[in-house]
């Protein structure tokens, strides 16, 4: 396989970072890739908000369960739905941002808001809007790992081919 391949194939949670903020640059470069996924119809429903700073990323993080990595964060990426967005292009997105962050040797970690009133709240979005995913981002400490129970299940559990 190739190089891509391997990275792609390799990206995985993490959840421990330094105590040092993104450079503009590095951030800068995340968004871009987010600004030029595809999405349906090429609608482009989403837009972003980024937290820094304990204040900002301890209120949203009281809007999930597992949110330590946002609390840990240098800076974490809400991606709001938009009207008439959906989720698998919030998803697209969201991987997007990740594998372009890895890319530049910046970590991250998926994060879900289950409680979306607080994230409403919290990021004062319309009630058209929703905020139920972000994506938390720093460099790597030194001893960041991802978790060891992330194996994957066998292909002949998820492959069907020709029908279910
Ligand atoms: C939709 C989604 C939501 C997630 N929410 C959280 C979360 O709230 N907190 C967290 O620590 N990890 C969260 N994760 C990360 C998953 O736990 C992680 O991707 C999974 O365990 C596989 O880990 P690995 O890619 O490092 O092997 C989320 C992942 C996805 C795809």
């Amino acid at each position: 396989m190739n190089d891509t391949y391997g990275f792609i194939i390799g990206l995985r949670a993490l959840r421990d970072y330094q105590d040092r903020p993104l450079k503009d640059e590095d951030l800068d470069a995340i968004l871009e890739i987010a600004r030029w996924t595809g999405s349906s119809k090429n609608k482009q429903d989403w837009s972003f908000v980024i937290l820094t700073g304990p204040d900002q990323l301890e209120a949203i993080a009281q809007a999930g369960d597992f949110t330590d990595p946002v609390r840990a964060s240098a800076a974490t990426v809400v991606v709001v739905q938009e009207p008439g967005g959906n989720e698998f292009d919030s998803g697209r997105v969201a991987q997007n941002m990740m594998l372009a962050a890895a890319s530049i040797g910046v970590a991250s970690c998926p994060i879900t808001l289950h409680r979306e009133e607080v994230a409403r709240r919290t990021l004062g979005l319309p009630d058209d809007r929703r905020a139920r995913y972000a994506v938390a981002f720093g460099y790597p400490t030194e001893n960041a790992a991802p978790r060891k129970f992330g194996g994957r299940k066998p292909m002949s559990d998820v492959v069907h081919h020709g029908g279910y």
